[in-house]
């Protein structure tokens, strides 16, 4: 589940985007709901420039839906498509063929007026490590859809997943890294469990989160585990340790179970539905 980049995989990782993405006309870009901007790859903008693009606000089932709406609308402004999906469970995924014939129409138009009818549009899946990819690509395939290309005698290339007679999907997506040298990013990428814990150890880590939700969502700790918050977020670990019961030998209070108690509860979605990040502080 976590990943970590060097120098080589970002290099190589750019140059299969920059080889794919000459053969489609729309890059399908996920983003993580709850941190729509640091989970992003600025580069997307130069790579894509003169494609159609969507933006997909994927894992919007675990963010406050009144930011994915106002995520939606910045997106919007900025002249990209956007669905709110949920591909673990086909939220929103009915949607998706639609939008992109939509954000589609003016190349469609262009091949229509140059005599070109009925080339179906190719699209490509991109995204940083674990922001859905795959899930997406299975939602929206599904099991039946017939892939093209690759079949014994039929020409060597890449695989095309033909979703309808208008949209065909690279099977394969284009992997991108986030801008994790940002320290900020980094952290919220460790919250959502996107990058190695090491980074930080799981303790100050769940200090960094206590913080943010103290915060962000001051009643959200308090309602979850029966806690007061304090200036010190290591007092309010210890305070969950204790009423979470996570004790080591015997009696002595594990403060690395419960951060990873904490942790993992965010991750999952069982401190109810939290974005991270807001339209106005990324401006
Ligand atoms: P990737 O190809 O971009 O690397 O990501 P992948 O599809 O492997 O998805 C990474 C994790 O995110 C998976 O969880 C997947 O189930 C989950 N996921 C994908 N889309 C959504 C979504 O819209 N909402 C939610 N809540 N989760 C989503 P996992 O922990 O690896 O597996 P599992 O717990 O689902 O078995």
């Amino acid at each position: 589940m976590h990943f970590q980049w060097y120098p080589g995989h970002m290099t190589k990782a750019k140059r299969m985007m920059q080889e794919n993405i000459k053969l489609i006309d729309l890059v399908i870009e996920l983003v993580d709901a709850r941190i729509p901007i640091s989970s992003r790859n600025p580069d997307i903008d130069e790579l894509g420039k003169n494609k159609a693009r969507l933006v997909l606000l994927n894992k919007s089932d675990l963010a406050e839906e009144k930011w994915n709406d106002a995520w939606a609308e910045y997106f919007k402004e900025k002249g990209y498509s956007v669905v709110k999906v949920n591909s673990k469970k086909g939220g929103g995924i009915k949607s998706i063929q639609g939008v992109i014939r939509e954000a589609c129409k003016e190349k469609i138009e262009r091949d229509r007026k140059r005599g070109i009818l009925n080339r179906p549009v190719r699209a490509m899946v991109v995204g940083i490590p674990n922001v859905g990819k795959s899930t997406f690509i299975n939602a929206l395939a599904g099991k039946a859809c017939a892939k093209t290309g690759n079949k014994p005698g039929v020409t060597k290339g890449k695989q095309w997943i033909r979703l309808n007679k208008q949209v065909e999907l690279l099977d394969t997506p284009g992997i991108l890294w986030p801008k994790f040298e940002d320290q900020e990013v980094g952290l919220r990428l460790a919250f959502i469990g996107s990058m190695k814990d090491e980074i930080l150890n799981t303790e100050e880590l769940a200090a960094e989160l206590i913080k943010f939700l103290s915060r962000a969502y001051p009643d959200v700790l308090p309602e979850k585990y029966a806690v007061e918050l304090n200036e010190d977020p290591y007092i309010v670990l210890h305070e969950i340790a204790k009423n979470r019961n996570c004790v080591v030998r015997g009696n002595e209070l594990d403060t690395e179970k419960a951060a990873i108690l904490l942790l993992d509860d965010f991750r999952n979605g069982r401190l109810g539905r939290l974005t991270l990040e807001y339209p106005e502080t990324c401006e």
